[in-house]
């Protein structure tokens, strides 16, 4: 196996993402209450098996849709499975992208990329193709884990974004994470 494989989180360990100690911890809707109205359009970037994106098409109401995209098809199928046969599945769109292009054209007023940046091997370029569908007014908000990130590291990701064109909006803190929302400067 490569070291691109291995920067990628495996299907099979895509339970660890969606566990009931998580969903405590990171409630999707107390971390993101503050940041999701009715009626927007949301794009989860490297959503995994959906443990953000289902919450937050229920968080977007019946006016708003969510865009999750990923690379590996079999997180989007985990996705699949928690909404096929209800309602949400008219208003979650699973989108299936390439490692250097996400292949959305749609504005968007929100993008979480949670876990992700640090997988993403040209950052610069995740960044530009984010900024050009981002809305005036959207907002981007970034997780990353310590673990796989130290501080240094974070700062130079914000930096390449900063770069780009975005600018910092502001640094929730959030639980023995690294966490920034960016905006169109
Ligand atoms: C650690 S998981 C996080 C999943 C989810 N955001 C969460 O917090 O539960 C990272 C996800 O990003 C995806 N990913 C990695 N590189 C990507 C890329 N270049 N474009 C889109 N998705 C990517 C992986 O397939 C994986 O599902």
């Amino acid at each position: 196996m490569s070291n691109r494989k291995n920067r990628v989180c495996p299907v099979e360990r895509a339970g660890s993402l969606d566990t009931r100690i998580r969903k405590w911890m990171q409630n999707p809707r107390k971390l993101l209450g503050n940041y999701l109205k009715e009626g927007m359009t949301v794009l989860d970037v490297g959503c995994g098996p959906g443990f953000f994106s289902v919450d937050m098409t229920g968080m977007v109401g019946k006016t708003g849709r969510v865009i999750a995209v990923d690379l590996q098809e079999g997180m989007l199928r985990k996705v699949r499975d928690k909404i096929q046969g209800t309602e949400l599945e008219e208003r979650l769109t699973l989108h299936l992208c390439e490692e250097d292009r996400i292949g959305v054209s749609e504005p968007v007023d929100f993008v979480l990329m949670f876990y992700v940046v640090h997988e993403v091997p040209d950052q610069e370029n995740l960044f530009r193709e984010i900024g050009s569908i981002l809305k005036p007014e959207g907002q981007i908000f970034i997780v990353e884990p310590p673990f796989h990130v130290s501080k240094k590291g974070f700062e130079h990701m914000i930096r390449i974004a900063t770069n780009t064109g975005l600018t910092v909006v502001k640094r929730p803190k959030i639980f023995l994470n690294r966490a920034v929302v960016l905006g169109r400067a």
